[in-house]
């Protein structure tokens, strides 16, 4: 399998890049960076999708939310599956990517860890579960991550809002708030040094509380989950994929 990296001089790129390595079968064709000048890697990176010279079979994404459109024209030119990892995608672009998965395979997960998409499930039964209680969600990730709340962070919120969707988000609370509405799904960012990427999710009643939580210890849970969406679509018609279908699959 033959991948060209989108934002391969980031962290996660060079996460991609190492998990590639280790693997027998895939290869790196070539990268996308902003940086592309800067490239240490050993092989080319391009500044715009429109330089690769190159062939691959599938493209995976940890750039910004920035690339999406020049990744999909690409993409689409070229008819080149595509894994989009990146996060913080407006209600517009989700259109887009809709649109765009009815003529190419795509898959979109704004978390590639298995971990977390069982944390997804388990927020789905406990909100059946604890109709009554208010459901608060704390992120924890590195301050150099650009969106806040994290995407993981609003696909733990759509879950609770499934099976509530009277529900609404509150971003943080400052100030004088007054008294929590219960049909709130408060969120709160937290930012600092490295830290991957933890959430807990907090189901708190009456008198009792329960906490959900995931920690990812290594950025390459992140990179061999995308590895492996990479392949899932290989074998693919056109449509939108995640995560959870992926799993099912295994
Ligand atoms: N889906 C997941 O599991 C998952 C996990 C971790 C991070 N992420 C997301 O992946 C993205 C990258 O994360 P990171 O920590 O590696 O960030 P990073 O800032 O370290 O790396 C991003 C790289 O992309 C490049 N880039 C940015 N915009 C670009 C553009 N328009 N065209 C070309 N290159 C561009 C930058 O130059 C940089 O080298 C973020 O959106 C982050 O939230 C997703």
């Amino acid at each position: 399998m033959k991948i060209l990296i989108s934002g391969a001089l980031g962290r996660m790129g060079r996460a991609v890049f190492a998990a590639a390595s280790a693997s027998e079968d895939i290869e790196v064709a070539a990268g996308v960076d902003l940086n592309a000048e800067k490239n240490d890697l050993p092989f080319p990176v391009y500044a715009a999708f429109s330089a690769v010279k190159e062939k691959a079979d599938v493209i995976i994404d940890f750039s910004s939310s920035s690339t999406l459109e020049s990744l999909l024209a690409y993409a689409g030119e070229n008819h080149i599956p595509a894994v989009l990892c990146a996060t913080g995608y407006s209600e517009e672009q989700n259109k887009t990517v809709r649109a765009a998965a009815e003529k190419l395979p795509l898959f979109k997960s704004a978390n590639m860890s298995v971990g977390v998409n069982l944390l997804i499930d388990l927020c789905r039964k406990a909100a059946k579960a604890l109709p009554s209680f208010d459901v608060e969600i704390i992120e924890k990730h590195h301050n150099q991550k650009a969106d806040a709340p994290s995407g993981t962070a609003l696909m733990l919120a759509d879950a609770v809002r499934e099976v509530r969707p009277e529900d609404h988000y509150v971003y943080g609370r400052q100030g004088k708030p007054g008294k929590r509405d219960p049909k709130e799904i408060g969120s709160h960012a937290v930012r600092g040094g490295n830290i991957v990427g933890e959430h807990d999710v907090l189901f708190a009643g009456a008198n009792e509380t329960v906490t959900l939580s995931h920690a990812a210890a290594s950025r390459n849970v992140f990179a061999d989950g995308a590895l492996k969406a990479a392949r899932y679509l290989l074998g693919k018609g056109a449509g939108l994929y995640n995560m959870e279908m992926l799993i099912k699959e295994l």
